[in-house]
């Protein structure tokens, strides 16, 4: 290894979670990761600490502007004991794109993934191996400069926990239980030059409201429309979405305003293995009812880090609802997420080379 961080142990190591009960996101492992940026050092001072809180100025940025932006991985263990991440590549690429968006100065790409593989070295033993578990990881990145004005901060603080997390939506005996998702017609989650392609805060606060009425709505996700006419879709939730159309798969293309998912890049490329049509081109709600009324919306699924393959049962858009695949798993989501855990698992060959080992 590169970077040599200092390590300093915990004097009060946790109980490991029961891994039949493991929900997403509640328990976090013994350690965490930090790192500083300043103008003069750059990003210095990498070291791994008991997990705690931390201190920060209530004058600090980002408790005032948001000034801060977050990563989401995961890291498994296979039978044969081998620690791996998957594709740590792209979520040290994407975290340039978004501090570059957000004034938050840029990482060196070996070294992002270095501290990820450095904290999960230590905790490798809080990774989960229950069919459907993981340990989430969680990088993030936060301004920390105690002034009250607005520009770019001159001090920020890189951490990373983790958490062994069990499925985003719990898993059924039938395997993948599908969503029923509610079209929002009137917040929007993104506009052209906006932050909709980058990883922030800001862009998840924004969601709830939305969220609180798909709930009320006895909904589990929103499906977000276009910013500028509320006409196309773009995201499900915190996740990308694909459907599939007469036997072509769409989903909405990178054009600034839903975010580049590495499931996303990564569902692309084994369905395009697999010798399917992938367009990756605007597609109106209208035309998504329509092809689901006339029997041609085969499947409807969403894509994530945390969701993996999260299939779609329904969809309710103003006073119409729509149920695809018959309110089930459709085929090929169940196929994608056989295969993708399948070689984050190490279950099945990963002929893409999209694991890394720790
Ligand atoms: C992820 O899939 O990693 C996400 O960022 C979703 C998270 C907000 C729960």
């Amino acid at each position: 290894m590169k970077y040599n961080f200092p390590v300093t142990k915990t004097t009060s190591p946790k109980e490991k979670p029961n891994p039949d009960t493991l929900k997403f996101g509640k328990t976090f492992t013994d350690h965490m990761f930090i790192m500083e940026w300043d103008k003069e050092n750059g990003w210095n001072n990498g070291r791994i600490i008991p997990y705690g809180p931390i201190s920060l100025s209530p004058a600090a940025s980002v408790l005032h502007y948001s000034q801060q932006m977050f990563e989401g991985m995961k890291a498994y263990k296979h039978s044969d004991g081998r620690v791996v991440l998957f594709r740590p590549d792209m979520n040290a690429k994407r975290t340039n794109r978004t501090n570059e968006r957000m004034c938050i100065p840029q990482m060196d790409e070996e070294l992002f993934v270095e501290c990820v593989k450095a904290l999960v070295e230590v905790e490798k033993d809080w990774i989960p191996t229950k069919p459907g578990t993981s340990l989430y990881i969680r990088p993030f990145i936060i301004a920390d400069d105690a002034f009250l004005g607005v520009h770019p901060a001159e001090h920020f603080m890189f951490m990373i926990i983790l958490s062994p997390v069990g499925a985003y939506y719990a898993l059924t005996g039938d395997g993948l239980p599908a969503t029923s998702i509610y079209v929002e017609d009137e917040y929007i989650r993104a506009a052209p030059g906006g932050t909709g392609f980058a990883k922030v805060g800001g862009n998840y606060a924004g969601s709830l409201k939305a969220q609180e009425k798909a709930t009320q709505k006895g909904c589990s996700q929103v499906l977000w429309l276009d910013g500028v006419e509320r006409k196309y879709v773009e995201e499900i939730g915190t996740s990308n979405a694909f459907f599939m159309i007469d036997g072509e798969i769409i989903t909405a293309p990178l054009h600034g305003t839903i975010l580049p998912g590495i499931t996303r890049d990564s569902v692309i490329a084994l369905l395009e293995k697999w010798g399917y049509t992938v367009k990756q081109e605007r597609l109106a709600i209208e035309d998504v009812l329509k092809a689901g009324q006339e029997g041609r919306l085969q499947e409807v699924w969403a894509t994530g880090t945390a969701a993996v393959i999260s299939p779609v049962g329904k969809l309710c858009y103003k006073e119409e609802s729509l149920t695809i695949s018959g309110g089930k798993t459709g085929p090929l989501a169940q196929k994608l997420y056989d295969t993708l855990y399948g070689i984050q698992t190490g279950n099945v060959v990963d002929d893409m080379g999209w694991t890394v080992e720790v």
